[in-house]
């Protein structure tokens, strides 16, 4: 049985496992290999700042967070799905766990990501993010060395950081707070009985705020 788990000490077992899976796939695609050590994935892990899949002994996804500009900025980063699980909807239950936490732990920062990858870009898209321009993502040097490892990096470095061959995409909290700005638990345990029947893909963010709305008018007659 698959699990979906909030990574603590315990899962710092399947820090080389993470690395040895991102390193494969890297190999596999042509891009860069991104430079995450096991002893920087079992930090991640410790923190709480991470999501583990397994089946029964055996991990097969992780994401983790990260954040820029005094927490202003978080990424979800590293999302791997273990070749032999893929297209089966494990990486939607990742990002929706890691989209989940990180606004847990930063509900002030905006979310972002920059992908060249169809998968990343549709499972954004339903979690409420928007493609943007790289001006509207962090300006922390440090997010932007990683990339140092890309094959387009030179593409990068020419345009001065303003664009590459990687989509920007954002999800901006204060977007979204209208929607959920007035406290009603009676609109929210409905919401939640209705997460629980269907399908996350059905089901975006937008869509679970609407719903919110709509609820909350409902029970304040
Ligand atoms: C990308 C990756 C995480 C997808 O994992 P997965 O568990 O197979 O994805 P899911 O089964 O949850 O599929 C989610 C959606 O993406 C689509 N998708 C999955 N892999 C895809 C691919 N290679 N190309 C295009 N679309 C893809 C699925 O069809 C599905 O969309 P749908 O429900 O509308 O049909 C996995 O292939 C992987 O680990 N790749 C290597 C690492 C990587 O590329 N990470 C992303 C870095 S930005």
């Amino acid at each position: 049985m698959t699990e979906i788990l909030v990574a603590n000490k315990s899962h710092v077992k399947y820090a080389e496992t993470v690395c040895s899976l991102m390193y494969e796939s890297a190999l596999k695609r042509g891009t860069g290999i991104a430079k995450r050590s096991p002893e920087y994935i079992a930090k991640k892990m410790e923190e709480g700042k991470a999501i583990v899949a397994i089946d029964g002994d055996r991990l097969i996804g992780f994401s983790y967070i990260e954040s820029w500009q005094h927490k202003r900025f978080v990424a979800n980063s590293g999302l791997i799905v273990d070749p032999e699980y893929r297209n089966t909807g494990l990486a939607r239950k990742i990002k929706r766990a890691i989209f989940d936490l990180s606004r847990r732990l930063y509900p002030d920062a905006k979310i972002f990501s920059i992908t060249t990858g169809l998968a990343v870009m549709k499972l954004n898209s339903e979690l409420g993010y928007v493609p943007v321009t790289f001006s509207e993502l962090t300006d922390d040097d440090d997010f932007w060395k990683g990339c140092e490892g890309c094959r387009n990096y030179h593409i990068l470095q020419e345009n001065n950081r303003r664009m590459c061959l990687c989509t920007g995409m954002l999800y901006d909290p204060e977007k979204h707070k209208a929607a959920t700005e007035t406290e009603n638990p009676e609109a929210d345990r409905d919401v939640n009985a209705v997460r629980e029947m269907i399908p996350e893909k059905v089901l975006s963010p937008k869509r679970i705020a609407q719903l919110r709305k709509n609820l909350r008018k409902i029970h304040l007659i």
